[in-house]
């Protein structure tokens, strides 16, 4: 997701902590909210140093087939990110400093997780190589889903995040059943149905935001809620 995407989910995940996990955040973050630093992963994109992260925004592999049964790249994925994050904010021998980077790292990626162009395919980068016009100006599929739908709503995070934050306990739970291979693997299934949609140059605008736009907060919504749940089990 592009900056507003990430903070809807650190904003939605943010009012479903529990308060042991609220209070290890409050620490660890110095008491900046989720949704201030959700975005820290694509921060440190333009400093060398990271370079190595960049691989870990996504996972490419064939339509049809499941994550577990998948080649794995040597750059790592996605999955193996989360799980390395998860790993490391548990080591109570890891320094603080690198706790709190993954920490960072983990809640960005449980948003692009829910990204359904960043559980995608390695043949046009996640869509980035799909080229279309969104009312009239040039982006490509992945940058619609990242940020041209979003921005369309002009909403503010909050007022978004607000509209998806009305869930009851047992939607929530619903939400929130499942390992990330199982989320991952919804995505990519979610990811099939885009590119069987639309055709490259296609000029994209009102009927394809009505079209999606379930589906778009459906997975803002899942990634905000699943992100407490995470965050909720690393801190129990
Ligand atoms: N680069 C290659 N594949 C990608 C994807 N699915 N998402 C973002 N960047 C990518
Ligand atoms: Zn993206
Ligand atoms: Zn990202």
């Amino acid at each position: 997701w592009g900056k507003t995407g990430h903070r809807v989910t650190g904003h939605i995940a943010q009012e479903h902590l529990s308060s042991k996990a609220k209070r290890a955040l409050n620490d660890l973050l110095d008491g900046h909210s989720l949704a201030f630093v959700s975005t820290y992963a694509d921060e440190i994109k333009a400093d060398r140093q990271y370079s190595k992260f960049s691989a870990w925004h996504y996972v490419n592999y064939p339509l049809g087939i499941k994550y577990k049964d998948s080649e794995k790249s040597e750059y790592g994925d996605i999955m193996t990110a989360i799980e390395e994050c998860k790993q490391v904010i548990k080591d109570k021998n890891r320094s603080r400093e690198d706790r709190v980077f993954y920490l960072k790292m983990l809640m960005h990626l449980i948003g692009d997780l829910h990204q359904p162009m960043h559980a995608s395919r390695a043949e046009d980068k996640g869509g980035n190589d799909i080229q279309v016009q969104w009312f009239g100006e040039g982006t490509n599929l992945h940058q619609v889903w990242d940020k041209n739908m979003i921005v369309s709503y002009g909403m503010t995070y909050t007022e978004l995040a607000t509209e998806l934050n009305q869930v009851s306990r047992k939607e929530r739970k619903a939400i929130q059943e499942g390992t990330i291979y199982d989320w991952v693997d919804e995505s990519h299934e979610i990811c099939a149905t885009l590119y069987d949609s639309v055709k490259v140059g296609e000029r994209l605008g009102y009927a394809y935001t009505y079209k999606y736009n379930d589906i778009l907060f459906q997975q803002l919504q899942r990634g905000g809620l699943r992100l407490a749940k995470v965050l909720n089990d690393l801190f129990a």
